[in-house]
């Protein structure tokens, strides 16, 4: 909807909402002093650099730099507009708001994303008619029946029918004068080759809606009726529609992950159906590709216990394999890992018996089995362990042959924790000396960069981190480098105790910093009369300078509390820098004159008062550090 919001009704919401509330919704946040932090859900990472502040109400990426307040949150996260999300949020904290009557000229401002969701809802109500209401759509529902599914489950999951013949939906999505040309982006229909028309792309086939966790129709998948190829057919990736980051059945499954607080992740729509109607209802679907880091980030927001379930072998080792390249080899923040250990998936294989699949499996054994055997399925690693035993056997030339498959594998994992455990537990199953299996992995890593990267430093603080120190992890440059740690510290205190701000002006303390971009940022600061620490999140906004962004944030956000007294300190500690720097520049120049004029006693006498100042700056600096 086109919606005008005042500007008063803005502010309201934006002192209302809550952007750990918010953030919440969507992202598993933990709490690291002041601020709370998680994984960002705006690029795939694996230990959290998403911080957010309830102090200022921002939130800010140290991996990707994304930051702002809850309404820029919503936007990115949803993928909407600012009068949308300013609408939800307002709507969620029972702000009321004026809203006009669209115009025709509106109408047509309507997002293509919105436009894309009302077809696709369109789209279901007819095949859903064509199921329930059609002589045809008895076809299909004797199919679901005989393969045992209730009326139950198929409204619940909103199945379909797509009749037969070539128009269709066309016919039907004309007579509601729905265009073809946003039909055709939708997926819905297929162009012609000669360009005479279009045709229905689903045909006589059961329709699966597949849904987001905001109940939208995002996309269709379309199975057979009978052994005909394919069997089955899925939307293309569409505006709405992306494969790699949608799960079927997540939306139905959602609160039951964060329950049982575990979720089994399967290959297929009718799988999906028979775990959820057998009452396994913390269970998603892949959508006809393999599992990506992606879809593994969504799921950690309601659970880290994820159980991959595989009809083979095959497709189990691939998978697994998949898993430790996507997940322990991307964006692998070496220096964090130990810390944020536990926040990482905690990834099981399950290869059903005798080449069943989770549906045929449930109507031999029943669910009890399944959850029984599931509890048992083994972690990715140890997964693979097994398979290279059952397949090389324990012989010499076996171990041999099961060490050099695996290494690799090893290798890959940066975690080094994960990786020793494991190393160990490979040398335990196959009874050989550890230090074989390390000299194996070692030569293997040291032809990998990133594990090579890992090994230069292999121990971390446990501790947990203050946000300027994971921004100096994050890739970016570091805090480190950005100008005097003295001068962060003063930009820093600017950030989060603005009364401050007059006597930096008045006592001219940006004038002496050295970094021209912390002076800058000092200077907008003093410009914009930043009045509360909260207005942080109103500065991000206008900031263009990723670079700048990165700092304030990374400044706003450290764990310091501040107070008249220690700011005062912190001011004049600066200005004796200040002053102890300009008098040793002066020695210098003195040194310098003395030497050219070859006046041996007036540089004696000079070269003495040089070393007492520096002893007594040595003094200072001691005392400065131990006040700390
Ligand atoms: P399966 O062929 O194992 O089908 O494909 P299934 O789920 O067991 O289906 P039934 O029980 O025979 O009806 C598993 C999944 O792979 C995708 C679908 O998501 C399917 O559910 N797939 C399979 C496709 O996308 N296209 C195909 O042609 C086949
Ligand atoms: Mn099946």
């Amino acid at each position: 909807m086109a919606i005008f919001i005042p500007e008063d009704k803005i502010s309201e919401i934006k002192n209302t909402v809550d952007i750990v509330e918010i953030v919440s919704e969507t992202v598993l946040l933990k709490k690291t002093g002041r601020n709370f932090v998680g994984l960002c859900p705006f690029h795939s990472e694996k230990t959290p650099s998403f911080t957010v502040s309830p102090e200022k109400q921002i939130f800010y990426c140290f991996g990707c730099g994304t930051g702002g307040n809850a309404i820029s949150f919503l936007m990115k996260q949803e993928g909407i507009s600012f009068p949308e999300a300013a609408k939800r949020l307002a709507k969620r904290y029972g702000i009321d708001i004026p809203t006009k009557t669209i115009s025709a000229e509106q109408r047509k401002q309507i997002s293509q994303k919105e436009s894309l969701l009302h077809l696709n809802r369109q789209a279901l109500n007819f095949f859903r008619q064509a199921l329930v209401e059609t002589v045809a759509g008895k076809r299909a529902l004797s199919y679901l029946k005989g393969r045992g599914f209730s009326d139950e489950i198929m409204d619940r999951f909103h199945l379909g029918y797509a009749p037969r013949g070539w128009d269709n939906l066309l016919r039907f999505l004309s007579k509601k004068h729905i265009s073809t040309a946003l039909a055709e982006t939708a997926g819905l229909v297929i162009a012609r080759k000669d360009k005479s028309g279009y045709y229905d792309r689903f045909r006589d086939r059961i329709i699966f809606p597949i849904l987001d966790v905001n109940m939208n129709i995002v996309g269709f998948g379309g199975r057979v009726l009978d052994d005909s190829e394919p069997k089955y057919l899925n939307s293309p990736e569409t505006p709405v529609y992306h494969k790699s980051r949608t799960l079927f059945g997540l939306c139905s499954a959602r609160d039951k992950c964060r329950v049982e607080n575990s979720v089994y992740i399967v290959e297929g729509y009718l799988d999906l159906l028979a775990l959820h109607q057998h009452g396994i209802e913390n269970s998603v679907a892949t959508l006809g590709t393999a599992l990506t880091a992606e879809h593994i980030r969504l799921l950690t927001r309601y659970t880290r216990r994820m159980v991959l379930v595989y009809d083979s072998d095959e497709a189990g080792i691939r998978s697994a394999q998949r898993c430790i390249d996507t997940f322990w080899k991307e964006h692998v923040d070496f220096q964090r890992e130990d810390v944020f250990r536990e926040e990482k998936a905690d990834t099981h294989i399950l290869v059903l018996p005798d080449g069943d699949d989770p549906d045929s499996y449930l109507l031999k054994y029943g669910p009890e089995a399944f959850v029984a055997t599931a509890a048992q399925a083994p972690g990715i690693i140890s997964f693979l362990i097994d398979r290279a035993i059952e397949k090389h056997g324990l012989s010499t030339e076996g171990k041999i042959q099961i060490v050099s498959d695996l290494h690799a594998t090893l290798a890959a994992i940066n975690d080094s924790v994960a990786r020793s455990l494991y190393v160990k537990q490979l040398s335990e199953r196959l009874d050989i000396d550890e230090a074989v299996v390390l000299e194996k992995i070692r030569v293997a890593a040291l032809r990998k960069p990133q594990a090579i990267s890992d090994r230069r430093s292999p121990s971390s603080s446990a501790s947990a981190m203050s946000a300027s120190e994971s921004l100096m992890t994050s890739g970016q440059k570091s805090l480190s480098e950005v100008g005097s740690r003295i001068e962060q510290q003063i930009i820093a205190m600017m950030l989060q105790f603005p009364q401050i701000l007059p006597q930096i002006e008045s006592r001219d303390v940006l004038e002496h910093f050295e970094s021209n971009i912390l002076k800058s940022i000092g200077h907008t600061l003093l410009h914009h009369k930043f009045k509360s620490a909260a207005q942080v999140s109103e500065l991000l906004n206008f900031i263009e300078e990723p670079e700048k962004k990165r700092l304030v944030a990374a400044l706003a956000l450290t764990d310091e509390s501040w107070d008249e007294n220690g700011c005062r300190k912190l001011i004049n500690q600066f200005v004796e820098t200040i002053q102890r720097r300009q008098k040793s520049k002066l020695m210098d120049d003195k040194i310098k004159a003395a030497e050219l004029k070859n006046d041996k006693q007036l540089l004696y006498k000079l070269l003495k008062e040089k070393q007492k100042i520096a002893i007594q700056s040595a003094k200072q600096k001691i005392t400065l550090l131990s006040n700390k």
